[in-house]
């Protein structure tokens, strides 16, 4: 099973996600639109970007910020119309970049014609389109499974006495994809995209379409115990997936991303071993859950840093081995600002949103900057749960309070783990709304923005802009970034973090100290004998006014962070 690296152009990509309500209001509407897309295009440009993954712009209630599809083929009309899209696809290829969509079809809205029919009578041709289940014989849940927004996963109609399965929110009704109408739906609407042009899908919750059909309770005895085993990378999932690509993905050469919840390794070599005919990579989020004791989101404890770089590099090591492919994140519209999260956003945010930028882009695999990320936004400061929007953050502030906490409490952990921290409005200037609209944004733009903005960074030749923008062109000139061997050097350290990439022309070191402690990291010996002495090693990017050459052994002042290319 063999990569061909050079051939998969997003290799050398990095992704750009724009969250569309949150990143430019034309209108004064309080909301973003596909216009405000367009006019920031010149931005995305400039910042590097070959491809921006749109989140979902189609019909939606919004209840879940439109991944609630309501109609797969038309615009939102908060959004824009369809020629402002076909616009936008012009505008990003005329700029030789690339436009990739969200594609949610674990789900469709309710409010979806197909699930209206649905619901209509139990012999409806559209019956089978989503999951029904009678009752319990005592007249309860079908089974124990629970929502990831909390609560059942289970709704009851009352028209026709059955119940509805919904993985996410009430109102986000699973589709049925042992249906082969389904199936079909499903190729027939990413058709429609691929024909109007667009160069790949985002893939949402997508290990999570095949249902273990005996729909067993869960005894619990594997945690979470809350179902998901029973449709994680479910039975029949590589085959939906080798279908899709066989009539889409292939066909119009496709560059996909998987979104993987709770998977697993061996999974994810599957999905995206082009030998495979799968997908082009994929998210896992293992790492992004080194601060849930035990597993469980609504608990706070300190990130445990051992596990995040033993999660990192097990990934590296196990994708690279297995011909895979990672989609490199620490950001994303459903987790908190990883520079509020890992490392320090006030005293030392620049350097910290430089360091977090650094450890990613020099990993292999896709790097995706999430909105705001380029110019470090930290978590916003909410102060009152009715500044939050988020149906799993609004939810969970209920269900957090039934189990016993106070309402501080609660508050407490909806501030560390909402979803809506990475939400707020992109900040543009030191405008009136960071120069986001010239309305009430639908969420508030978060206090500092007058000091953290695009203009005043893109001004700055040592912003944290810059830095990325660096970074994002050094993945497309150095071959190694691609394709070389990962090896961890930081030896359980407990500050730092140190790997190096290693091809036979030229090898790559990363080190970053993360925590406002002077550290010093020692070389492993074997490691040093062989690719450092001898060569000569040059500083690529750094975030510190010094520029220390790469020694056996090195000293980091806080949140320093470094790349070295030693020839
Ligand atoms: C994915 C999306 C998230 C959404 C969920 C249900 O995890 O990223 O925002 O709520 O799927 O579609």
């Amino acid at each position: 099973m063999k990569n061909s690296i050079t051939q998969d152009w997003w290799r050398k990509s990095t992704v750009y996600q724009v969250y569309p309500k949150s990143f430019k209001d034309t209108t004064g509407s309080g909301e973003g639109d596909i216009r405000g897309l367009i006019e920031k295009l010149d931005y995305l440009q400039d910042l590097g970007i070959d491809i921006i993954w749109l989140q979902p712009v189609y019909v939606s209630p919004q209840n879940d910020n439109g991944y609630d599809v309501a109609d797969y083929c038309e615009i939102n009309p908060e959004y824009g119309t369809m020629e402002d899209f076909d616009e936008l696809a012009a505008e990003i290829r005329s700029r030789n970049m690339h436009l990739m969509l969200d594609i949610v079809v674990n789900h469709s809205s309710t409010e979806h014609a197909w699930f209206q029919a649905s619901r209509q009578s139990k012999d409806n041709p559209y019956r089978d389109y989503y999951i029904w289940k009678d009752p319990a014989p005592d007249g309860g849940l079908p089974n124990n499974w629970q929502s990831k927004f909390g609560g059942p996963a289970w709704q009851y109609d009352e028209g026709t006495g059955q119940y509805f399965l919904t993985l996410f929110d009430k109102t986000q009704a699973d589709l049925n994809w042992e249906n082969p109408k389904v199936r079909e739906e499903v190729v027939k609407l990413m058709t429609f995209w691929a024909e109007k042009g667009v160069s790949g899908f985002r893939m949402d919750v997508i290990n999570l379409i095949s249902k273990d059909q005996d729909f067993p309770n869960d005894d619990g005895s594997v945690l979470p115990g809350d179902g998901r085993r029973f449709y994680t990378d479910g039975p029949r999932v590589h085959e939906y997936v080798k279908e899709m690509h066989e009539r889409v993905f292939g066909p119009y050469n496709l560059v996909t991303v998987g979104e993987m919840s709770s998977t697993t390794m061996e999974n994810c070599i599957l999905y995206s071993n082009p030998a495979e005919k799968e997908f082009s990579m994929t998210f896992n989020f293992h790492h992004l859950k080194v601060d849930y004791p035990k597993g469980q989101k609504w608990e706070l404890m300190p990130y445990d840093f051992e596990q995040l770089k033993r999660l990192l590099s097990d990934w590296q090591i196990g994708m690279q081995q297995g011909g895979g492919w990672n989609a490199l994140f620490f950001n994303n519209h459903d987790q908190p600002r990883a520079l509020s999260r890992f490392t320090d956003d006030t005293k030392y945010r620049t350097e910290s949103a430089k360091l977090i930028a650094t450890t990613l882009h020099g990993l292999q695999g896709t790097p995706y900057v999430f909105q705001g990320e380029e110019i470090g936004m930290p978590n916003p400061y909410w102060n009152d749960i009715s500044e939050l929007r988020d149906i799993e953050s609004k939810n969970m502030y209920q269900i957090l309070q039934q189990n016993g906490k106070s309402a501080d409490e609660a508050l407490a952990i909806i501030r560390e783990r909402s979803r809506d921290n990475s939400r707020t409005p992109m900040q543009w200037d030191d405008g009136p709304q960071a120069g986001f609209t010239s309305g009430t944004p639908w969420i508030k733009v978060d206090e500092r923005y007058p000091s953290i903005n695009v203009k005043q960074q893109m001004n700055d030749p040592e912003s944290i802009y810059h830095h990325y923008k660096k970074l994002i062109a050094l993945r497309k000139e150095l071959q190694v970034l691609t394709d070389g061997r990962y090896i961890r050097l930081d030896e359980a350290h407990p500050q730092v973090y140190a790997y190096a990439r290693v091809s036979e022309k030229e090898t790559l070191v990363v080190m970053s100290n993360f925590s406002d402690r002077e550290a010093s990291l020692q070389l492993p010996d074997d490691f040093h004998t062989e690719y450092v002495e001898g060569g000569l090693s040059k500083l690529l990017i750094g975030n510190t006014k010094l520029e220390p050459a790469l020694q056996a052994q090195t000293v980091l002042t806080p949140y320093a962070s470094y790349m070295w290319i030693i020839r």
